[in-house]
């Protein structure tokens, strides 16, 4: 369908694709059936609730969350915006169609064909994710952070149960990046985050920040030189835990206001102050930026999945601390209208259309 609809009908179509309770919920208090499945936000609904970021451990069931796409080999370029969904709420699923989706703000085509995330005082911040997991993998993006203080750059992965690995660039310090990661929304040790330094700017140069997790051994590289490994054997307890990122993970990118007066005061003094919302780089552009080039993804289990593999699916043996996670062949599409994809990519062009201009007059 290539009709363009007006924004009311769109509206209509995505309340008919997702049922929305104002139920939270969380580990310990599940989703009821008439709403099955848990948001990454901690909200019951159907529809895109059980899509990206659905919760396996707080939903009804295990298996209440759609499939999650399976990992693809890919080397992502950002010269035209074809495969990014402008508007994660209207995705159905399809990992064949976009491969990433937007979920917060506002991202800009700039001169020399680079995504750039933009953040306002606004639009508090972009993030991307990818809609497609990877079940270990190598993963490297070749960006240029944001910078001054409260300005905060992020490259992660992120799983629906909250493991966590991350690239994360503080703006005020540009010439350093920092590794941390997090079992299961938690930092199995509190002083694991670390800093990796003596880069040039940050800002004004392109760095290759990769991510090497693989089954035993997680290892953070910057242009291609390891600085910091950790291995399963290191995070597991007495206790036969292992407090290490296992489960199929999305890869995030985002550009995100922490220095502002909502943050923890923990969080304010970590990304250098509060931001600075009269700074000159912010007026002259009427956005904080950061520019990403690419992202190249290599899956551990691309020679191992059968050709049919299409998605992941936590599986009913598994417990909170060890969820079982299968490969299948089931279909990670829900029935969501096409129609609202169609008409997603109108709204797209308008968006980029005005912002290319405005990012391209800073760049220049
Ligand atoms: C889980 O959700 C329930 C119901 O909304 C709430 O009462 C409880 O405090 C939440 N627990 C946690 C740990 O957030
Ligand atoms: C990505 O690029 C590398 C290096 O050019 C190439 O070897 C590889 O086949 C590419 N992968 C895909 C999926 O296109
Ligand atoms: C982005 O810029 C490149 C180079 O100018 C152009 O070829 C491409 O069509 C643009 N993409 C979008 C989405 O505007
Ligand atoms: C997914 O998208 C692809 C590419 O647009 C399309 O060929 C395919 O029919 C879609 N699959 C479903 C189940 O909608
Ligand atoms: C996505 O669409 C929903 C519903 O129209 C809207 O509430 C939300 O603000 C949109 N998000 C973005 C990032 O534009
Ligand atoms: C920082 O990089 C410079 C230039 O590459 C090098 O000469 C210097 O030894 C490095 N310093 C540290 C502390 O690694
Ligand atoms: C914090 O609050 C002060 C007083 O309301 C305001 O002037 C300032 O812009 C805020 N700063 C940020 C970064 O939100
Ligand atoms: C950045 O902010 C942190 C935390 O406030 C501070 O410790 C550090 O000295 C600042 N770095 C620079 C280069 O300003
Ligand atoms: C893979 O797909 C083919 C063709 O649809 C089917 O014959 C075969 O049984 C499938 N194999 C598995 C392991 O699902
Ligand atoms: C379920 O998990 C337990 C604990 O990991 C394991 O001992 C058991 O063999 C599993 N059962 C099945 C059917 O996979
Ligand atoms: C999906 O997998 C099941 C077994 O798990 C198999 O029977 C079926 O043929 C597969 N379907 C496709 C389309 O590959």
């Amino acid at each position: 369908m290539s009709i363009k609809l007006s924004v009311p009908l769109v509206l209509t179509l995505l309340a008919s694709l997702s049922a929305v309770s104002a139920q939270q919920c969380n580990a310990t208090s599940h989703c009821p059936s008439s709403a099955p499945c848990c948001s990454e936000f901690g909200f019951c609904g159907t529809g895109s609730f059980c899509l990206g970021g659905c919760n396996p451990l707080a939903s009804t069931s295990l298996t209440s969350c759609s499939p999650e796409p399976v990992c693809q080999n890919a080397n992502h370029t950002f010269t035209d915006f074809s495969r990014i969904l402008s508007n994660a709420t209207y995705f159905d699923g399809n990992a064949t169609k976009y491969d990433w989706v937007v979920n917060q703000g506002t991202i800009l085509n700039s001169t020399a064909g680079e995504l750039a995330m933009t953040l306002t005082q606004d639009n508090g911040g972009t993030r991307l994710s990818s809609t497609r997991y990877v079940h270990y993998g190598t993963i490297t993006a070749r960006l240029k952070t944001g910078r001054w203080g409260g300005v905060v750059t992020a490259f992660i992965t992120m799983s629906d149960i909250k493991d966590e690995i991350d690239w994360e660039f503080p703006g005020n310090q540009t010439t350093e990046g920092q590794s941390n990661y997090f079992w299961q929304g938690v930092v199995p040790t509190p002083t694991d985050g670390k800093t990796h330094g003596n880069l040039t700017d940050t800002f004004s140069n392109f760095h290759d920040y990769t991510i090497d997790w693989q089954e035993d051994t997680l290892t953070w590289l910057i242009d291609g030189n390891a600085v910091r490994t950790l291995k399963r054997s290191d995070v597991t307890g007495s206790d036969g835990i292992s407090r290490y990122p296992s489960t199929p993970s999305r890869i995030e990118l985002s550009l995100w206001p922490a220095g502002i007066n909502s943050s923890g005061q923990g969080t304010i003094e970590w990304a250098g102050g509060l931001i600075n919302w009269d700074d000159p780089d912010y007026k002259a552009a009427g956005h904080f930026y950061a520019l990403v080039e690419s992202v190249t993804v290599s899956c551990a289990d691309a020679k191992t999945n059968s050709a049919n593999a299409t998605s992941y699916v936590y599986g009913t043996n598994s417990s909170a601390f060890s969820p079982s996670v299968a490969v299948s062949n089931e279909s990670t599409v829900t029935n969501a209208a096409v129609g609202a994809l169609a008409a997603s990519k109108a709204v797209w062009g308008a968006l980029v259309g005005g912002g290319a201009l405005a990012l391209g007059a800073v760049l220049l």
